[in-house]
């Protein structure tokens, strides 16, 4: 019928906006689905009202007719199996972030992408938010002169409570990572994409304050948490601007909220989550240097530029059928998600050792 059949492996929370993404698209049509809980994909083929064959194993998945592309929702050490074994099969795929738990992986999957000839697209969704599309347009038609400083906080709260149970997002070998590779892979993208410059050198500390958790909700067992709650990082840009980012699970301030500060020659923005119909900008050229602090409201057409009438999510997998209908590599491309991987491999290495340390290139 000339629809792009997509396969979903995990069907856990996110998988629910990938599936309501490709249903709302007409040129994407579900065709299978894998998951190794079982009874878990049944409900999720209920509340989708999708009628397609169900697999524990996803690499019987790969077989099925009509399935040009899959989308990877599974826990981060899924992610690169997964990714190799469809890319050698010459399915198309949209992986979810951050990309793998190791850059060895990540470097993998970018080969086995490229060797097959098949799009390979991570899936940084803040890049999707009319936000940051304005803000990458906005810093593209503007002259806002050589940038001297960028910082960027993403915080979440719900780690903060010590009685909050273990999940495989506290676990290395699950995860990879903690919140660096869950919320600063992130910042770190949104702000490469956003400056279109490369981090390449970091200094970091990484930090763990509940070492324990319990095992289940109101188990008396605990379980060690063996990866980082909060980390930050000071980098230097290859153009030499110099970033700070920050990124927290522990921050009872707020349960989701990331914020992107710029300074440059001619003025500076301000990208803050909860205040995504705006970005504030305050032009320092001139006469103007104490202008002050402006706002300025995304136009209705940024507001609606999804095609199909949905969101973020919907933008993204619309992103990710196009790039396969049209041939054009996707963006974020497992590329950009292998140079986030770059950087936090240089972030763990400089915790580890104390120093600053430089990005492999
Ligand atoms: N882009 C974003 O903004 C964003 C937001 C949240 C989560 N994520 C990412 O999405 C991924 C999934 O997160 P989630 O919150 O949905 O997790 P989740 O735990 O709710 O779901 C993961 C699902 O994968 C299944 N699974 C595990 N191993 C599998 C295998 N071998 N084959 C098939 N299924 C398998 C699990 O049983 C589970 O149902 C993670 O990589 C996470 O980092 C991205």
């Amino acid at each position: 019928d000339g629809k792009i059949g997509v396969g979903i492996i995990g069907t856990g929370i996110w998988a629910n906006t990938h599936a309501r993404a490709c249903n709302a698209n007409p040129h994407a049509e579900i065709v299978g689905l894998a998951e190794v809980r079982e009874g878990a994909a049944e409900l999720f083929a209920q509340a989708h009202d999708i009628d397609v064959p169900i697999f524990t194993d996803y690499r019987d998945l790969l077989t099925v007719d009509g399935l040009d592309a899959i989308i990877i929702a599974t826990p981060n050490n899924v992610h690169a199996p997964v990714s190799i074994a469809a890319a050698e099969a010459g399915k198309h795929i949209l992986c979810q972030k951050p990309m793998a738990t190791t850059l060895a992986d990540g470097k993998a999957m970018t080969a086995a992408v490229r060797k097959a000839g098949v799009n390979g697209m991570v899936a940084y969704t803040k890049r999707f938010f009319r936000t940051t599309r304005f803000l990458h347009d906005f810093l593209r038609s503007e002259d806002l002169g050589r940038i001297y400083h960028v910082r960027a906080i993403y915080f979440q709260s719900w780690l903060s409570n010590p009685a909050t149970p273990i999940v495989w997002r506290l676990q290395r070998e699950k995860t990879g990572t903690g919140v660096l590779g869950d919320l600063g892979s992130h910042i770190t993208d949104l702000v490469q994409y956003l400056v279109e410059d490369d981090i390449m050198r970091v200094s970091a500390m990484m930090k763990t304050f509940v070492t324990q958790r319990p095992s289940a909700p109101d188990a008396q067992e605990k379980e060690t948490v063996d990866v980082d709650d909060a980390v930050m990082f000071g980098a230097e840009f290859r153009s030499g601007a110099m970033g700070v980012f920050q990124a927290s699970r522990n921050a009872t301030s707020r349960p989701d909220h990331w914020r992107i500060e710029i300074d440059a020659e001619n003025g500076a923005v301000i990208y803050d989550k909860y205040a995504d119909t705006r970005i504030q900008l305050n032009v320092s050229k001139g006469l103007a240097r104490h202008a002050g602090w402006v706002d300025l409201h995304i136009p209705a057409r940024w507001r609606f530029s999804n095609q199909y009438g949905g969101d973020e999510h919907q933008n993204q997998v619309d992103h990710f059928i196009e790039s396969i209908r049209s041939g054009q590599t996707p963006s974020p491309s497992f590329d950009d998600g292998l140079k986030t991987e770059r950087v936090m491999d240089a972030v763990v290495r400089s915790s580890d050792t104390g120093k600053t340390v430089d990005v492999e290139v």
